[in-house]
């Protein structure tokens, strides 16, 4: 229901978990707050300020949530107060746990997932969650306002805020992967369903690549039948691809657009920023680690279970053993920064990414050389630092919906970089022409095209590397996130 605080205004409506700015409370009691960057932030600046907008996301920590209770805020941005103990259950317990793990199909099955009663215990919370955000959306938007919910946290909003506000329209962005119909399938029945029927009640479902795209289209088929509707149009094809609801069911006939909207990189931005003097800083110590006329292989991630950063230790340890000639020649330059630490799983990943690294080191390291250089700190500038002067990029996920470190790479080399890319990454669908694609798990082959890509002449790597750029930046942020709102109709 729309609550009746303010006239409704807002023609161009976002939701996300996580919001555009978050607040640190410092000790002496102020709030100190950060902006956030990535492809939603710089999308919505393209709207122009004649439009109304608000962004509505999650209170994630204590300062957020004293930032709600204190009023203090950006204008166009409201973050939701949601219970701790909900949001912990919704967040790490239901979107990181189990609904990021089927997408990414990480589960080691025989021993998971476990569906029991405490997991039903977490999907209230998740569904409360959800309600929060499509309750807040329901306040805000004003006549025919156009929303984009996005991913995963958020499946259920669509669903919800059809029921709450038959006239927006509504779109939703699956930003990761979606799972083959089996694998999907290990959701317990009536949650597989609620989450497709949640989903399906947008007027536009939107996925990085076709892949993604048709798994989906593939998983509506499979799970909720033919007496839900059925889908027109072939995915990746010409035409328009959409599900027809309630063919011969009771449903009032509607229909759910399926698009692909591949985000790619910021190239000005990124041309801009990475000759900033941090940058240059950051380039000068890097070499010093390096050390002189070492080539590098540069990795760049968050330390997520899905970017396989184990696995390409691993490889770079077979290199240096069935390769000697590169021993004390080239380092692996390895940003691992933390990602959702509150889940022991990803802390001892995390300690894994660590020991593996401080053993090849101690085994093949000597004075003067140390092969694997590791870095957790989060430090943007360090990272493209480490773009301009890798030889080598490895981005070897066991899936991923996008991956755009590989797409950020090419834009910023000073001299060419050859890329090792997972043939899992949404990203192959646009550059496997020009990268060295591997199977992210077999690592004598990974180590094989780590070899090819420290050995690739000069002439063509930088003619790859230039090709890659202009396929990685073929739709900008901006682009993408406009492609989405025209989507929903002018
Ligand atoms: C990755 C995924 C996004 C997701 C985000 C959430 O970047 O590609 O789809 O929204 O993780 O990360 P968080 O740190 O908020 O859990």
């Amino acid at each position: 229901m729309v609550t009746a605080h303010a006239a409704p205004r807002a023609q161009v409506l976002v939701a996300s978990n996580r919001g555009p700015v978050s607040y640190a409370l410092k000790e002496d009691g102020s709030l100190e707050s950060k902006r956030g960057g990535g492809g939603l932030v710089s999308g919505l600046s393209a709207i122009g300020s004649d439009v109304e907008s608000v962004w509505v996301c999650a209170a994630l920590g204590e300062g957020d949530r004293e930032a709600v209770r204190r009023g203090v805020g950006e204008t166009g941005v409201r973050m939701l107060d949601i219970d701790p103990a909900v949001f912990s259950d919704a967040y790490n317990g239901v979107a990181n746990s189990v609904l990021w793990f089927v997408q990414h199909m990480l589960y080691q099955t025989p021993l998971e997932p476990v569906f029991d009663a405490e997991f039903r215990r977490q999907w209230a919370s998740y569904e409360a969650y959800n309600r929060a955000f499509a309750e807040a959306l329901a306040a805000e938007a004003g006549d025919a306002a156009r929303v984009l919910v996005q991913d995963y946290h958020l499946a259920l909003v669509p669903g919800m805020l059809r029921s709450l506000r038959p006239d927006l329209r509504i779109a939703h962005f699956s930003h990761t992967p979606w799972a083959p119909v089996d694998y999907f399938r290990m959701l317990p029945d009536d949650i597989a369903r609620q989450l497709l029927r949640g989903m399906l009640g947008a007027d536009r479902l939107g996925f990085l690549t076709w892949r993604w795209a048709s798994a989906f289209a593939e998983s509506v088929a499979g799970v909720l039948g033919a007496d839900e509707g059925e889908w027109v149009g072939s995915p990746g094809g010409e035409g328009r691809v959409f599900f027809r609801h309630g063919v011969s069911g009771e449903r009032a006939a509607r229909e759910t657009d399926l698009a692909v909207h591949p985000l790619g990189a910021d190239g000005d931005f990124l041309r801009r920023r990475a000759h900033e003097a941090d940058v240059e800083e950051r380039m000068a110590a890097l070499r010093e680690q390096i050390g002189e006329g070492r080539r590098t292989i540069v990795r760049v991630d968050r330390t997520e279970l899905s970017k396989n950063i184990v696995r390409g230790l691993l490889a770079y340890r077979h290199l240096l053993d069935t390769h000697p000639e590169w021993r004390e020649r080239v380092v692996h330059v390895a940003f691992a920064y933390p990602s959702r630490q509150d889940l022991a799983v990803y802390r001892e990943y995390t300690e894994e990414v660590g020991r593996v690294a401080a053993e090849i080191n101690s085994v093949y390291g000597v004075p003067g050389w140390t092969p694997v250089v590791l870095h957790v700190q989060d430090d943007f500038a360090r990272s493209l630092a480490a773009y301009r002067l890798a030889d080598v990029a490895l981005v070897n996920p066991v899936r991923d919906g996008m991956n755009l470190v590989a797409k950020e790479v090419p834009v910023v080399s000073d001299s060419g970089c050859a890329l090792v890319l997972s043939r899992e990454a949404g990203a192959v669908a646009e550059l496997g022409d020009d990268a060295i694609v591997v199977n992210p798990y077999d690592i004598t082959g990974t180590a094989a095209a780590l070899h090819a890509g420290l050995s690739m002449a000069e002439e063509e790597r930088a003619e790859r590397t230039k090709r890659l750029a202009v396929a990685g930046t073929a739709v900008p942020p901006r682009r993408w996130f406009l492609g989405q709102l025209e989507g929903l109709g002018g």
